[in-house]
């Protein structure tokens, strides 16, 4: 796993001009790094982590992907990289709320192509790992918030990604759940996983061992 930035820029369109929300951004991040992504709101963290995630293209700069040029690989290469290798979770958890916890750690390997036993088995694995034993059956309308983020973290991980983004994952769970969260994050990249995460939390970015501080669409880092 490697990500180069290089010269980043990205205009929305419809966005106010002369004003991108990233504004020449480069780095570097590692396998096996945890990087905490800060800012104030608007400066461009969500813009950058979803162009990290091939959610998004920038207008203009470079972004190699495990030394990909990604301006260089179809739609379909995009999509294979954010199934297989990269793993989201987001503030707002992004569940499907009418299928089951296990239903909805089970969509990535579907679409992965997995036969259903095998996923169904992988899922609840999934499920132990996050602590949800015994709440496979319920939906994510019958679990807490910070079950259903551990919910959106079994489903990041289903296709053992290299790769874990999360936009401020915590940010709609008290502190409790939140610590939970954050160290169960800490304890993905223990394993190997890295980690880019956007948080406004300076203790949680204190914790991280590097960060990557934005000022309206350009690196303070
Ligand atoms: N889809 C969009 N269309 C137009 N402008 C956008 C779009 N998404 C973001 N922007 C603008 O780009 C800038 C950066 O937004 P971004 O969401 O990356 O900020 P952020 O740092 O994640 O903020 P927050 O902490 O509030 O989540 C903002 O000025 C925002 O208004
Ligand atoms: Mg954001």
């Amino acid at each position: 796993m490697s990500i180069r930035c290089v010269d980043l820029i990205k205009t929305y369109e419809g966005g106010k001009a002369g004003w991108p929300a990233l504004r020449g951004v480069s780095f570097e991040i590692k396998a096996g790094e945890f990087v905490a992504v800060t800012g104030h709101s608007g400066c461009g963290k969500s813009t950058l982590l979803n162009i990290i995630g091939l959610l998004d293209e920038p207008t203009a700069g470079q972004y190699e992907f495990n030394g990909r040029n990604v301006l260089s690989m179809s739609d379909q290469e995009r999509s294979g990289a954010r199934l297989g290798e990269i793993g989201f979770v987001f503030q707002a958890f992004h569940l499907l709320n009418r299928l089951s916890a296990l239903g909805n750690v089970c969509l990535p390997l579907m679409y992965a192509g997995a036969d259903s036993a095998e996923m169904k088995e992988r899922a609840a694995a999934l499920l132990h790992k996050v602590g949800l034993k015994g709440k496979e059956r319920k939906t994510p309308l019958e679990l807490s918030g910070g079950e259903r983020q551990r919910v959106a973290i079994a489903r990041a991980l289903a296709n053992s990604p290299k790769l874990l983004l999360a936009d401020e994952p915590t940010g709609n769970l008290d502190s409790v759940s939140s610590r939970e969260i954050v160290d169960m994050l800490f304890g993905l990249n223990a394993e190997g996983i890295t980690v880019v995460m956007v948080t406004h939390d300076k203790e949680i970015s204190a914790r991280a061992r590097r960060n990557i501080r934005l000022r309206d669409g350009r690196l303070e880092e």
